[in-house]
């Protein structure tokens, strides 16, 4: 380990639990109107992860998608996630971006138009029980096909007025600031427009089974 480890070591250890609770405030600042999306919210709230050394780590990276973040975050830091934005750039530079789906020939570029950064999660910068958490980015004019997973998810946007889609429901767009739940085993997609999407991402449940692809419907 040489100094630059310790340092990134340093930042990531002080820089997490820092992101956690600016987290936890804006999740609690939230407006929620509807029971399941609150009753999701109040059910993280109260797993909220208590991070601590990750037993795999994966050294910090970027993929092509990041070419936008600096556009994503200087959003993020002007709308309604603002303070979250903020606590974020201390560990930018420790993030481990990552595209995990298997490739496949029908959407061939989208390991380059899309990206994910594990904060707490195993590998990610921090572990935690109950709750795993973390970033994902797209690049302009993107479809995110139709995936599920068994974890309830719960996103918070930061920047960026995507269309999101849960199965059976039309597309919606989801401003800054907006939660998004999306249940256990139920597809959903995001389509970019012109912005780049920065979203927070919270898994509850089953935090193993990686997502995976579906047919659109
Ligand atoms: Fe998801």
């Amino acid at each position: 380990m040489g100094p630059g480890d310790a340092a990134m070591s340093f930042v990531v250890e002080n820089g997490v639990p820092a992101l956690l609770a600016v987290l936890k405030e804006d999740l609690l600042r939230r407006a929620i109107d509807t029971v399941p999306l609150r009753d999701e919210r109040d059910a993280i709230l109260h797993a909220w992860p208590t991070p601590r050394l990750s037993s795999a780590t994966l050294a910090p990276g970027r993929l092509p998608a990041c070419h936008y973040l600096d556009k994503a975050v200087a959003a993020a830091a002007s709308g309604p996630a603002r303070r979250t934005a903020e606590a974020i750039s201390p560990v930018r530079d420790a993030l481990q971006w990552r595209y995990d789906y298997p490739l496949q020939p029908r959407w061939p570029d989208l390991a380059s138009r899309m990206a994910f950064a594990p904060i707490i999660a195993a590998p990610g910068l921090m572990d935690a029980d109950g709750v795993h958490l973390g970033l994902t980015l797209m690049a302009p004019h993107t479809h995110y096909p139709l995936h599920s997973h068994p974890a309830v998810e719960l996103y918070l946007v930061l920047a960026g007025n995507a269309a999101w889609r849960v199965e059976g429901r039309p597309f919606a767009p989801q401003p800054p600031g907006a939660l998004i739940l999306h249940q256990s085993g139920i597809g959903h997609a995001m389509t970019t427009d012109a912005e780049p999407l920065l979203a927070v991402y919270f898994w509850r449940g089953d935090l193993v089974t990686a997502p995976a692809y579906i047919d659109e419907r």
